[in-house]
């Protein structure tokens, strides 16, 4: 008897342009398009297997060992409900001889190698994982037998829309590289997906260093913080209609001409304006705390010197929902910015050169001078 199971794995992905709102919670529907870098490397991975049987009594998910509750009508349900979709209309109903694996439970179980829940971005590249598992399952994301010209029966960006529904963030962990989640207009949420600005070899001098803060659960998760923001935020309208298009038209110019400064210097405001608007909140969302507001401290230093001496600047910091600071800087300056940090915080474990993507760090509560 076949055994049908597939086994995939997707990164996590961080944003320069803050996805933070929703105008429709059901659809996961964004109130403003965003913009990230999906890290390439393995230090911060899901990896996700799936598999159909027709003695499954139920569907079942298992995250970092331990079983989950399925809610009906959850976000797991209606990815899995899009992807049973398309393998019917696609493979099934096209193949009589195609076994109905849409009409089977399936058993998912998936790892994260990186904290879970801790604002370093998990339902980003564990939706990401899940979606690719069951497409690799279904046999949506492989060429069909009768010509390897021809497209993968599912795309990328349809496959975006899957993991939208299960996380926001996730669609854009589809794409490698520089990937931009366009927040669409029409109420199905069709063109509500994540499309490459460009891949990660157009730029491969961009470094992220990922500086481990805090890695325990957050206290509000993106879901429920981000909902608080939309029903009671004004600065929140200010910045979807006012800041953020321009912003995106900007930085997709900056990534296009590998323009290190322009990149930087949105990154930063935006990232500032993302916790501002947390704190605009009421009740009002704290994630990042001290050690996070040192190392902008250190980075808006170390760029003021660097501005003065070469007229350019040398890093960019960005917080998620969480404490955890993340680093863009090209490569010719990995080097120094992580003696720096190290310096600063001698806990701070920097790993060997040259990754392009690195973690070091870990708990971390030092005061910085
Ligand atoms: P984060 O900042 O880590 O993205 P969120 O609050 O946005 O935190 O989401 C965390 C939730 O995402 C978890 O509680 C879990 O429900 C879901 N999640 C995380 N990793 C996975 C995974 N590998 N597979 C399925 N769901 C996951
Ligand atoms: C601060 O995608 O985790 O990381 O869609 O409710 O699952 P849900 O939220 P999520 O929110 C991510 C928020 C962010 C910014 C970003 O990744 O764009
Ligand atoms: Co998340």
């Amino acid at each position: 008897m076949a055994v049908y199971q597939a086994t995939t794995s997707a990164p996590v992905n961080i944003a320069c342009i803050k996805y933070w709102g929703k105008r429709d919670t059901t659809l996961i529907l964004p109130t403003n398009s965003s913009l990230s870098v999906t890290l390439s490397q393995d230090h911060l991975r899901s990896t996700t297997t799936s598999r159909a049987d027709p003695a499954f009594t139920e569907t079942k998910l298992w995250l970092n060992g331990k079983e989950e509750d399925i809610k009906s009508g959850g976000r797991l349900e209606r990815c899995l409900k899009e992807l049973k979709k398309m393998r019917k209309e696609r493979i099934e109903d096209k193949e009589p001889n195609a076994p109905k694996l849409s009409e089977w439970n399936i058993h998912v179980a998936s790892y994260n190698n990186f904290p879970t829940a801790a604002g370093l971005a998990s339902s980003a590249s564990g939706f990401a994982a899940l979606t690719s598992s069951i497409a690799a399952l279904y046999g949506l994301n492989t060429f069909p037998s009768s010509s390897s010209a021809k497209p993968s029966i599912a795309s990328p960006s349809e496959l975006s829309l899957v993991a939208r529904l299960g996380s926001g963030s996730a669609c854009r962990s589809l794409f490698g590289g520089f990937v931009a989640w366009e927040a669409g207009s029409l109420p199905s949420g069709t063109d509500s997906l994540a499309v490459e600005v460009a891949p990660q070899s157009h730029w491969p001098t961009m470094h992220a260093l990922i500086c481990v803060v805090n890695d325990a659960k957050k206290g509000t998760s993106s879901t429920s913080g981000m909902q608080r923001t939309v029903d009671t935020s004004a600065l929140l309208q200010h910045r979807i209609k006012h800041v953020v298009p321009q912003r995106m038209e900007a930085i997709i110019k900056a990534i296009k001409e590998k323009d290190f400064d322009s990149f930087a210097k949105i990154t930063m405001a935006d990232s500032n304006q993302f916790h501002a608007v947390a704190l605009d909140t009421a009740p009002p969302i704290f994630y990042m705390n001290d050690v996070s507001r040192s190392i902008i401290s250190i980075i808006e230093e170390l760029n003021r010197v660097s501005l003065e001496k070469t007229g350019h600047l040398l890093a960019a910091y960005t917080f998620d929902a969480g404490p955890n600071a993340v680093i863009y800087t090209e490569e010719k300056n990995v080097k120094q910015i992580i003696e720096i940090i190290v310096r600063y915080f001698p806990q701070a474990e920097s790993n060997p050169f040259p990754d392009p993507f690195k973690l070091f760090g870990g708990k971390q509560s030092a005061a910085v001078p």
